[in-house]
């Protein structure tokens, strides 16, 4: 396993945002984490990347605890990740921009920007454009481009799809698939549930700070209380107390999906 999240519990003053999380994600994954607003979704990548402590539990990356390390120093360790709010250097060129994210390599980057800029034709186009004045979606392009350029193991991701008209959707949705193939293990936040889960190959639901539900994510797709949550069709459901109430799993489940349908999905006990 490539990354190991392991009940990690973090807080915001006395609010307790994540109440025992544990994702993994495997070598070659693309793992999508999806939940409502405020589930957890920013906080949990936070953390795994250092810029939130934890207050228990524990992040094991690539054999190694990474609990205490610095932010910086896992970034070395191959922890790649494009900020929220984008976080491009508005006063430097694109080119710049992308030289920036190698900071902590040394050598000869030639190829790696060959490739950044074939992943991303539109950051060709701009190379010289102060990144300031790059539209929201391009700056987005510019961001992960510049995650790229830091060689990461796993790449992280929070929403890259957000605020992007729908073409460009689909076009970042396809990039990730692609850099993926490439080798790089992704770990995914998104709102855009559908889009996340047909890209995936595994998926956790979190709802208030804890995990509800984990299982491939072909599975979730045509999971009706996913759909219905997330997805944006069926009854509505409570994934929390079905989760609780599946256990046992004889349990008879309330008003909601037959047994079959279910029958290979995690349920997390909170
Ligand atoms: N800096 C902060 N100070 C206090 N509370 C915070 C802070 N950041 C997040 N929270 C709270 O922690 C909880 C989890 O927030 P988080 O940003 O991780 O959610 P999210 O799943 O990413 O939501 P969204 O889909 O809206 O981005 C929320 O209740 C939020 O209000
Ligand atoms: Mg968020």
């Amino acid at each position: 396993m490539l990354l190991e999240v392991k009940d990690i519990r973090v807080h915001y003053g006395k609010i307790e945002a994540l109440k025992g999380i544990s994702v993994e994600v495997n070598e070659g994954e693309i793992v999508t984490l999806i939940g409502a607003n405020g589930a957890g979704k920013t906080t949990t990548l936070k953390t795994i990347s250092g810029l939130r402590g934890l207050s228990s539990g524990s992040i094991t990356f690539d054999g190694k605890d990474i609990s205490k390390m610095p932010g910086h120093k896992r970034v070395i360790a191959g922890l790649g990740q494009a900020p929220e709010g984008r976080g491009v250097f508005p006063g430097m060129t694109v080119h710049d921009n992308l030289l920036m994210g190698a900071y902590t390599r040394s050598g000869d980057f030639t190829a790696d920007l060959a490739e950044v800029y074939e992943l991303f034709p539109r950051l060709a186009e701009r190379r010289t454009q102060m990144g300031g004045t790059m539209s929201g979606g391009e700056q987005q392009m510019l961001a992960i481009g510049r995650a790229l350029m830091a060689k990461p193991k796993v790449l992280l991701l929070d929403e890259p799809s957000m605020g992007l008209a729908p073409l460009l959707v689909q076009q970042i949705f396809e990039i990730i698939e692609e850099i993926n193939r490439r080798g790089t293990t992704v770990l995914l936040v998104e709102q855009n549930a559908q889009q996340a889960l047909k890209l995936a190959h595994r998926a956790y639901v979190l709802e208030t700070g804890k995990v509800v539900k984990s299982a491939p994510a072909d599975e979730l797709l045509n999971d009706p209380a996913v759909q219905a949550a997330y997805l944006g069709g069926g009854a509505e459901h409570d994934l929390e107390a079905e989760a609780a109430q599946a256990v046992p799993p004889s349990a008879p489940a309330s008003p909601a999906p037959a047994p079959q349908e279910r029958r290979d999905v995690t349920e997390e006990r909170s």
